[in-house]
């Protein structure tokens, strides 16, 4: 006998990317920042008052809102921080969408969103990207005959790292009836010369949530902080209805504030993924393995048959260097690789070219 609700009994759970155990191995499969947290968050560590811990963390962790709405130039009412982005995502489907209910994102998209739609529930519609992993040009039209309650759009996608113009998510907000969620997780990395925000548009559209997270543009995936941006009337019942209620810890709150207030040290890291990227994409095209244009840190490149992906994967892991790869339809010929720092890129790359030169001597 099972006591699990019989959707939690038919699902199967998220699949986190593998964790070595050796802390030589040069991980590039889960897209985390090569680089540390700022130096002020490692200050902030070490002088955090313990004795402070007997008291419950401030409930909607203040502190860290003031520092993110001075950021964006919005008012502490539009913040919604959480224990991760990912924590965002389950709470806006807690509180948006009823069991049976259409949650819609897009083929291939992050791997967490079926699995919380299967928590909750509901109804999971992909809608599939074009044959350039482009928005397909009636998606207005497929999400109302869908009846989707929810859009969920990461941008920049991934696993390609493609980005959708903020004129165009303006358009989806506009036109769709439904919320629609724009998963920023990868947005720091994008080149500024695109001057690229769609922060502006939640003054426009009460239908719009963004999510954010300090784990990979501020080097702090393991300290689990991310937030959401909204609306007043679209943020409230999350922040004040079905937020667990302390749902941020006190050191993460302090830590977090801290590092969104480095914008200088984060940025330096930006620009240096982005630099080491368009090394990396050369590099991979040189060889032959085609990858796609990225604004995220990460690429996604496509293996030759006559090496195959999951060998490649393999060949990669037994030089000690973890990527993904994903068993998913589209994606059975390519790898996604996050980009690290410049040593680990030059590993990875030099064990590459071994693979491919290997791979055409023994042709
Ligand atoms: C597309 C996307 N969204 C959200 C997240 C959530 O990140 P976190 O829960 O670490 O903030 C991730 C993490 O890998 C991601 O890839």
């Amino acid at each position: 006998m099972t006591l699990e609700r019989s959707n939690i009994a038919a699902m199967q759970g998220y699949a986190p990317g593998e964790q070595p155990q050796d802390p030589t191995t040069i991980k590039l499969n889960t897209n985390e920042n090569p680089y540390p947290p700022s130096p002020e968050v490692a200050a902030a560590l070490n002088s955090f008052d313990v004795a402070s811990l007997r008291r419950y963390p401030n409930p909607v962790a203040n502190e860290f809102r003031q520092v993110a709405a001075d950021l964006h130039g919005l008012s502490l009412d539009n913040i919604i921080p959480t224990n991760g982005g990912d924590e965002l995502l389950r709470l806006m489907l807690t509180t948006f969408v009823a069991e049976g209910e259409v949650v819609a994102t897009t083929k291939p998209t992050y791997s967490l969103y079926p699995v919380l739609a299967a928590i909750q529930d509901a109804t999971l519609r992909e809608i599939d990207l074009d044959a350039q992993w482009k928005l397909p040009g009636d998606l207005i039209q497929q999400l109302r005959e869908m009846k989707a309650k929810v859009f969920i759009l990461v941008n920049p996608h991934a696993p390609t790292g493609s980005l959708v113009t903020s004129a165009a998510i303006a358009e989806i907000a506009e036109n769709f009836d439904g919320l629609l969620v724009v998963d920023e997780a990868y947005i720091d990395f994008v080149d500024p010369a695109l001057e690229h925000d769609c922060v502006p548009l939640l003054h426009r559209f009460d239908n719009l949530l963004i999510l954010r997270t300090m784990s990979k543009g501020y080097s702090l995936a393991g300290l689990r902080f991310g937030y959401g941006l909204a609306a007043k009337n679209l943020a409230a019942p999350m922040l004040f209805k079905t937020r667990d209620s302390y749902n941020t810890d006190a050191i993460s709150q302090r830590l977090a504030a801290t590092a969104l207030a480095s914008q200088n040290y984060a940025k330096s890291t930006w620009d240096r993924v982005r630099q080491s990227r368009e090394e990396v994409f050369a590099a991979l095209n040189e060889l032959g393995l085609s990858c796609l244009p990225s604004q995220s840190n990460f690429l996604l490149c496509t293996i030759p048959d006559s090496i195959g992906a999951p060998g490649a994967y393999a060949a990669l892991k037994q030089e000690g260097i973890l990527v993904r790869y994903f068993d998913q339809e589209r994606l059975r010929d390519k790898l996604r690789i996050s980009i690290g720092t410049k040593e680990e890129n030059d590993r990875l790359i030099n064990a590459l070219t071994t693979l491919c030169k290997g791979n055409s001597s023994a042709r």
